[in-house]
């Protein structure tokens, strides 16, 4: 698990800027422990990867694997969640999307990495089949 103060270093491998999303989990998506469902962080890392994809590709893309999935540590409800998203390679019709999450706690005092994969994405064309990338 990365943890790191407000004032620490960034080393997390796709966090770059700004992140894709913030988000904060709603007291509905808590499982029996206490803690975060990871169907919910999945999806935002998905909606995340999307946005990048799709502004790489210019237009439609869609999901075709999720890799090296690791919940890394729990997120709590009244964590902020920041989806960070990094362009990792680019094939012909492809590109895999290194999704990291971080949750950060306690008024922004404590910065903890809860979750990250690759992300492969496809862009489609109208027939919803493997398109192009455009030149980058
Ligand atoms: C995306 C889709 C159109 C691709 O069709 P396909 O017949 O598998 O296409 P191809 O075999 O030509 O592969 C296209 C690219 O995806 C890559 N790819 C396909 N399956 C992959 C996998 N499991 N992992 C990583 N890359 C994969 C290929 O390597 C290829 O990349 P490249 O062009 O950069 O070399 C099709 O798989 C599909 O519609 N899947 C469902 C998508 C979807 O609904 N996602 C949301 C799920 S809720």
């Amino acid at each position: 698990m990365t943890t790191r103060s407000a004032e620490g270093t960034n080393n997390n491998d796709a966090e770059q800027g700004e992140p894709i999303l913030r988000v904060v989990p709603r007291p509905g998506d808590i499982n029996a422990n206490g803690h975060i469902f990871g169907g919910w962080v999945l999806s935002q890392m998905d909606i995340a990867a999307g946005i990048v994809a799709s502004r790489r590709a210019d237009g439609p893309v869609a999901t075709v694997a999720i890799e090296a999935m690791k919940f890394i540590g729990p997120i709590l409800l009244h964590d902020v969640i920041s989806v960070f998203a990094r362009i990792e390679r680019t094939g012909r019709t492809s590109m895999g999307i290194r999704i990291e999450v971080i949750a950060s706690r306690n008024r922004g005092t404590e910065e903890v990495m809860v979750t990250e994969a690759l992300f492969t994405f496809v862009a489609l064309d109208e027939n919803n089949r493997p398109r192009a990338l455009p030149a980058a």
